[in-house]
């Protein structure tokens, strides 16, 4: 039996959300290609969208690294974009930015294959202290987080919780 412990609930979420929906609104004026990666970043994904009120072409990718509750130190592309980013501003939606070894993998990626205009990233959850060196800032956050396992709003543990519809510490793993 796992023991949780509630840290941010869905109202907490959705007034960070629309805050970064209004910001995201300014900074792209002319519109954005936003792109989630799978699966974690989808709820906050589709909050954001309802907010979002310029253009905005979506797109999802999966690039993995987590099996289970240890990062595996390997990023695997399970799924690529379909929609064409060249010369575009892309902002890329995750769950949580851990060590931020995923998502620089994937702002270098895009940048190498897919020459978009530029990239931007938001995250729902920033493990700050975690950050290893060399990693792109996080331009949209919606909280920073202790360096606890947290499930929850999208984030899973071995595929569950993601429904949850608040964020919760997940102990005894
Ligand atoms: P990073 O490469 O270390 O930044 O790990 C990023 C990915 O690991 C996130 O997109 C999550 O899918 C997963 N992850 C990191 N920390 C947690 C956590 O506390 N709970 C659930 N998933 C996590
Ligand atoms: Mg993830």
């Amino acid at each position: 039996m796992h023991v949780v412990k509630k840290i941010i609930s869905y109202n907490e979420i959705q007034k960070a959300i629309r805050l970064i929906a209004n910001n995201i609104n300014c900074d792209f004026k002319d519109g954005v290609v936003l792109v989630c990666n799978l699966k974690g970043g989808f709820r906050c994904f589709c909050d954001l969208i309802y907010y979002l009120k310029i253009l905005v072409e979506i797109d999802f990718i999966d690039f993995s690294s987590y099996v289970g509750g240890k990062s595996s130190g390997n990023v695997e592309i399970i799924k690529d974009l379909k929609i064409d980013i060249k010369d575009k501003d892309v902002v890329i939606v995750d769950d949580i930015i851990d060590t931020g070894l995923t998502i620089k993998s994937i702002v270098e990626y895009l940048y190498n294959f897919k020459y978009p205009k530029t990239v931007s990233v938001c995250a729902l959850l920033s493990k700050d202290n975690k950050r290893v060196k060399d990693v792109p800032v996080v331009r949209y956050k919606g909280f920073n987080v202790e360096d606890k396992f947290v499930i929850g709003y999208g984030l899973d543990y071995n595929e569950q919780y993601r429904h949850l519809n608040n964020i919760y510490i997940l102990g005894g793993i």
